[in-house]
């Protein structure tokens, strides 16, 4: 017999209450934190959907490599566990731990970019481009048009279009192109995986110009999965082996351990040129620490290769995209508008499709954020014109992404979140847009203080 139910594949023997707040509580605690969540003291919030970056919980074999990690200062055996474990995954050659993977990024970049050099992607993540653009680099989107379209149903809506990406290589000049990046999965435009074709399509671009491509690799093992349920002649294979045929289609990978490794810090840069890894590894040993702990403990590097190994369980995967899926679908029969079809990590609601009556430049996202804060205690984050916008320019969509920390939340907080969110949806024409009050020049949304248009 198999039963529809999907249970959560882990029992739980650690726990960590929640607080519980009154609806007039949280009406004065967004009022103080000038209707921006950022500012919202974590206690404070019943169910965190903020991220799922650094917030997942380990599993009691990560806690114990936590404590036989070893310390030493360099050739620590944390790192050998750690190196064994991304190499068996990735069959990447050179392997530097980071402390996150913005400095993979950072020291990626640094090497590679400057000015007039140009790095297509499919859709870069907030923190590569601004790495790309820091360097003083140009990063060029390519995702494919379907990507734009939150209604639109695409297996692969995270896949790069082809001819764009020829067509930025030409304008450039494949010299002046370093690098190819393909962000699995594909965060910015919903969570939405890229298909194994895709990623070789990529690749014989890539070659045809001589050009190395990079995985930024997060997410890999949610991407691994839904290629694994989506893409033909796939379903056979194993997410190990997926993943594997994913990464040895590329010449480089960076990493956020704090997702698809189940840890709460760490990253790592994976490169195959040597000549580029020996100059990293000298940027490494400069910014980050000696090339055996990059920044992180011993511990941490020990639970990030134990992390690695489970995150691979099919039934762990299955449970992840079913309970996403669970959510998104849940709501979108009700009615909500969401990003289609639900990806891995997150559901992204499309605030400008459930709130018409606000014009983008008075934040639909950040009015519904607030709303679910009050009504629920939920913590989301708005993916819009607060965050990506400008005083004159919005941007182009206005989504409220709900992200699942990792193996933290139980089916019924889903249905309470579920809850929480119809109730909001039954009044959504009677919410009201915002204004800014004070904001900085740059990465507005984090500090920006806010209040209701009356
Ligand atoms: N690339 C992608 C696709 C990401 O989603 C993130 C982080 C990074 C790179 C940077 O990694 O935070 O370890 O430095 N995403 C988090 C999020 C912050 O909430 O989506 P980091």
């Amino acid at each position: 017999m198999a039963f529809k139910t999907i249970i959560e594949p882990f029992k739980i023997k650690m726990v960590e209450p929640l607080r519980m707040t009154t609806e007039a509580e949280r009406t004065k605690i967004l009022k103080a934190c000038g209707y921006n969540v950022f500012n919202i003291k974590a206690d404070d919030v019943l169910i965190d959907l903020l991220t799922d970056s650094g917030t997942a919980a380990m599993s009691a074999a990560q806690w114990s490599a936590m404590i036989s990690g070893d310390e030493s200062y360099a050739g620590s055996r944390s790192f050998f566990r750690f190196q064994q474990a991304v190499q068996d995954l990735t069959g990447l050659t050179h392997i530097l731990p980071t402390h996150q993977g913005r400095a993979s990024e950072r020291i990626l970049f640094e090497l590679i970019g400057g000015q007039g050099k140009v790095i297509p992607g499919n859709t870069h993540f907030d923190t590569t481009r601004a790495n790309i653009e820091f360097s003083g680099a140009t990063a060029v989107d390519c995702a494919i048009d379907e990507a734009m379209v939150p209604s639109r149903f695409h297996p692969f809506k995270g896949n790069m279009d082809i001819a764009k990406l020829k067509a930025v290589i030409e304008k450039a000049g494949p010299s002046n192109v370093p690098v190819c990046m393909l962000t699995v999965t594909n965060n910015s435009g919903g969570g939405q995986p890229v298909s194994l074709e895709n990623i070789a399509e990529v690749k014989a671009v890539c070659n045809q110009y001589g050009i190395p491509l990079f995985l930024d690799a997060c997410r890999f093992a949610e991407n691994a999965y839904l290629i694994k349920l989506r893409e033909k002649g796939q379903a056979q294979k194993s997410v190990k082996a997926i993943a594997r045929e994913m990464f040895a289609l590329c010449d480089g990978a960076t990493m956020s351990a704090k997702k698809d490794a189940f840890g709460n810090i760490g990253g790592f840069l994976a490169i195959n040129d040597d000549e580029l890894a020996a100059r990293a590894r000298n940027l490494l040993i400069l910014t980050e620490g000696f090339p055996t702990y990059g920044g992180l403990a011993g511990r941490d590097l020990d639970a990030l290769a134990q992390g690695l190994l489970e995150i691979i369980d099919e039934d762990y995967l299955k449970y992840r995209i079913q309970s996403v899926a669970y959510l998104g679908n849940h709501i979108a029969d009700a009615g909500v508008p969401i990003i289609q079809p639900t990806g891995g990590h997150a559901v992204y609601i499309d605030a400008r499709a459930m709130l018409p009556h606000i014009p983008p430049l008075q934040f639909p996202g950040v009015s519904l954020v607030c709303e679910l804060y009050k009504t629920g205690g939920v913590r989301a984050v708005e993916i819009g014109s607060l965050m990506f916008g400008s005083a004159d320019r919005p941007a182009a969509m206005e989504l409220v992404r709900l992200a699942m920390p990792r193996r933290v939340y139980t089916q019924s907080h889903v249905d309470y979140l579920i809850e929480v969110i119809l109730e909001v949806h039954k009044y959504r024409d009677r919410l009201k847009g915002y204004s800014i009050v004070e904001a900085p020049e740059v990465l507005r949304h984090f500090t920006a203080r806010l209040q209701p248009i009356r």
